[in-house]
């Protein structure tokens, strides 16, 4: 008789060492992608991302390419194009067009930042709302915001935060619905769309941003924050809610101690949150690195994959 030893999935929720229980964004997004690829080994077809980077900007390099290895990691047919920072927009929405009509693909990814001299608001209100994965169009962000996200695409790195915290909720043995949580940042693509995921699952919502007052007590206040400010340690340790879940949406880079092997000054990513201090009150937080930046792609394919299903009517 052969025995099938199956290795159990990584926990998500683990000792901080500080007090608060660590969310780990990796073991989370290995299981959206492991059910992604089994998803899609049922599905019949094979969905088909395009990705389109223009110019050379070296961090999109590296985010297109492991948007690429994700696709393929999960079967889906994938396709980069890469075109030269002086591409004439006109031009880019030409691809777009022919994204948009070719059955062979299901979602379509425009990496941003663009250059200056395209109209990124054009470009992306171009892509088809079926098609549109990163969830940025206007009739996705509509959508979101009348709560009929079974209709929507919902941006990926608000939807892979929510998975977290609802883990994270799971764990502490509490429901959202509710609970007070402040958002701290109101960008389109991440404050914005959780606090309309947060007001779907009944909390109480606060957008707080750069003009807000005494952030410290609206912070202080919350049960839940959510930080995507994109300002290194900005909201702090003794801000947090003794009990709160922290979920860190940045990632910022700063100068580290000492030098590299190649003599160079080291540098560390840090969050918008100042960690140790906050995991010594909160009941859960997210690290960085390690927390929400991993679901941003795993939330991406699962995109690609609703979209793949929608399209094929299934
Ligand atoms: N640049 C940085 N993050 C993102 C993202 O989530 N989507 C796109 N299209 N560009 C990005």
């Amino acid at each position: 008789m052969t025995e099938t030893t199956k290795t159990a999935p990584p926990e998500v929720l683990r000792p901080s060492g500080f007090g608060a229980l660590a969310i780990d964004g990796k073991a989370m997004s290995g299981r959206v992608l492991a059910e992604v690829a089994a998803d899609v080994s049922r599905l019949g077809l094979k969905p088909g991302l395009a990705v389109v980077l223009v110019g050379e900007d070296p961090a999109s390099q590296v985010y297109v390419k492991s948007k690429g290895k994700a696709a393929e990691s999960c079967g889906f047919h994938s396709v980069q194009h890469t075109l030269p920072a002086t591409t004439a927009e006109d031009d880019l929405v030409s691809l777009v067009g022919k994204l948009n009509a070719d059955p062979a693909i299901h979602g379509i990814l425009v990496q941003l930042p663009l250059p200056g001299h395209i109209n990124a608001t054009r470009v992306l209100e171009m892509i088809s709302p079926a098609k549109d994965v990163d969830g940025f169009h206007p009739v996705n962000a509509g959508l979101l915001a009348i709560g009929d996200q079974a209709r929507a695409l919902v941006p990926c790195t608000p939807a892979g935060s929510m998975l977290l915290l609802a883990e994270a909720a799971r764990a502490a043995g509490v429901s959202l619905a509710g609970l007070d949580a402040v958002v701290v940042g109101r960008s389109n693509i991440v404050g914005k769309p959780m606090a309309q995921l947060l007001l779907g699952a009944s909390c109480t919502v606060t957008i707080a941003h750069s003009r807000t007052r005494d952030l410290a007590s609206v912070v202080g206040r919350a049960d839940i924050v959510v930080a995507a400010v994109g300002k290194a340690e900005m909201v702090r340790g003794d801000w947090i809610k003794p009990g709160a879940l922290v979920i860190d949406v940045g990632i910022n880079r700063v100068p580290g101690e000492g030098l590299d092997g190649k003599g160079q000054p080291k540098t560390r990513l840090v969050g918008d949150v100042e960690y140790r201090t906050a995991a010594a009150r909160a009941a859960a937080i997210t690290p960085v690195p390690g927390g929400v930046g991993p679901m941003t792609i795993a939330m991406l394919m699962k995109n690609t994959l609703t979209a793949a299903q929608r399209i094929a009517g299934k």
